[in-house]
């Protein structure tokens, strides 16, 4: 950013609106004012379709509606968080708001006022509108569309989304005013929150949240699309990592992370999470998403990554890679065995399964292979039940996945976690192994070898489908994949 980047401004006491905060601000003449005001064209869009999920964002309006008659439910997008100065992080809308409207605007809020007869809400969509140019602040202000570029109108927004739209800059003050019950959903916007302060509660906004959560856990057919979508995209990324993995050798795991990237770039999307880029003995950190290691032929490489669509749904996909193409007997050992253990847990995905069964199978087997090569005492049963494996599995074997990586994550235990599985759930199969390069308990060969595979799978009516099918899986399927993927490099 330059200086000449930076807006001019005007005397204070003339311009109320937010300036931005840094650099010169030489005077503006009566005539500069005069000449910015006019001269502009009518750029109004008419005519628009509403967005493919517009129908299934109102339905589920309805339903939040059905859930809390006669009571004010306040839903925010979300502000800009300030990385330095005048800098900002980039934006990412509140999954909660994104679920309801389909809409990603910074600064928006969705709010469902009771009707006064009492039957169902009117929902309204709270944004800023185009900017004006009569006062300036299109060109003074730090929100003004010539720095952030144009927004819908209201009237374009109300088409596109299915909803009536009001300017937010109002919504503040008339919720300070209103009576009534109000719920308000936490953690996304500061103002709105201090706006309600002395009429909400910490516990029913809860539950207004964990509403929000359980309506994600079965996904409509757009959402599976969409999911598909990023899971296709994500298949292409993890091929264009293996073409570069000798180029990744001479610099770092960034060279991975920064083709995986590319790769959401390219087809107009972005990553669900930091990219876990874990090569060598970084695979046994969990979420190593520092990606300043050496990727170093005969290690194996650990991605962890999604493509996340840009109506924000995303991947989550693992692969353990022999960085070279060929796992070593050893590494080939840990590997088969992680494969056998996803292979039992995606095996317990069905309809009328308990949400638990897909790890409770894939530990049993991760359990036995423990056993089998000596590293903890059998019988299994008792390994399972004192949970000794866990010193190396680590972590729970799967999560719902959607618009959050870890999807529906404040869902009640009983309607996730002690949950039964039903057709329309997408949910990741992960198991894994992960010997750190400090335990002495393990054989010295076993140290610093991590292994993780991760699938993407839908509940269908008759079982399951992975949508990740298209990457492989098995050992030697993915051996081949990578020998194939590194002929085309030349
Ligand atoms: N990428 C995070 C996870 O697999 O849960
Ligand atoms: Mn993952
Ligand atoms: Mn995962």
């Amino acid at each position: 950013m330059t200086d000449e980047l930076t807006p001019e401004t005007p005397d204070e006491d003339e311009q109320p609106i937010k300036q931005r905060k840094n650099g010169l601000y030489p005077g503006v003449s009566d005539e500069l004012a005069a000449s910015m005001k006019t001269g502009w064209a009518d750029t109004e869009l008419r005519d628009l379709e509403p967005i493919e999920q517009a129908p299934n964002t109102a339905r589920r309006r309805e339903a939040l509606s059905r859930r809390f008659p006669g009571e004010r439910l306040v839903i925010p997008a979300g502000n800009l968080k300030t990385r330095s100065n005048d800098t900002e992080y980039d934006f990412r809308a509140a999954t909660e708001y994104v679920h309801l409207t389909g809409d990603q605007t910074e600064d928006s809020v969705l709010v469902l006022e009771p009707r006064e007869n009492g039957e169902g809400h009117d929902a309204t969509l709270y944004r800023l509108p185009r900017s004006n140019r009569e006062n300036g602040e299109f060109w003074l202000d730090g929100m003004g569309e010539l720095w952030v570029g144009r927004r819908n109108s209201l009237t374009e927004a109300a088409a596109l989304l299915g909803v009536d739209c009001a300017d937010v800059r109002e919504l503040a003050g008339s919720l300070r005013e209103a009576t009534g019950p109000v719920r308000v959903v936490r953690g996304h916007d500061a103002g709105i929150e201090a706006a309600l302060a002395d009429k909400v509660t910490a516990e029913r906004d809860e539950e207004l949240r964990v509403y929000l959560s359980e309506a994600r856990l079965i996904k409509d057919e757009f959402e599976i699309g969409e999911l598909q979508k990023a899971v296709d995209s994500t298949v292409r990324g993890f091929e264009d990592v293996v073409k570069v993995l000798d180029k990744a050798e001479a610099t770092s795991e960034r060279y991975i992370e920064g083709t995986f990237f590319l790769r959401a770039r390219v087809e107009g999307n972005d990553v669900g999470y930091g990219s876990i880029c874990a090569a060598g003995p970084h695979a046994t950190t969990l979420h190593w998403v520092r990606n300043n290691g050496q990727v170093r032929s005969g290690d194996l490489l650990l991605l962890d990554a999604g493509v996340e669509t840009n109506t924000l749904y995303t991947a989550d996909v693992t692969r353990t890679l022999p960085i070279n193409g060929t796992y070593t007997d050893l590494q080939r050992k840990i590997y088969d065995a992680v494969y056998e253990a996803q292979e039992a847990g995606i095996a317990a995905v069905k309809p009328g399964a308990a949400f638990r069964d897909f790890h409770d199978a894939s530990q049993r087997v991760l359990a036995e292979k423990l056993v089998e090569w000596g590293l903890v005492e059998g019988p299994v049963d008792r390994v399972l039940e004192l949970g000794l494996q866990r010193r190396w599995t680590l972590h729970g074997t799967g999560h719902m996945l959607g618009l959050d990586v870890h999807d529906c994550a404040v869902a009640r235990t009983e309607t996730y976690v002690n949950g039964t599985l039903e057709a329309g759930m997408v949910l990741t199969v992960e198991p894994g192994l992960y010997f750190q390069a400090d335990d002495v308990t393990v054989p010295e060969e076993y140290r610093g070898i991590g292994v993780r595979i991760e699938d993407d799978i839908l509940v269908t009516e008759d079982g399951n489908r992975n949508l990740s099918a298209a990457l492989p899986r098995r050992s030697d399927e993915v051996e081949a994949w990578m020998a194939r993927l590194t002929r085309q490099r030349a």
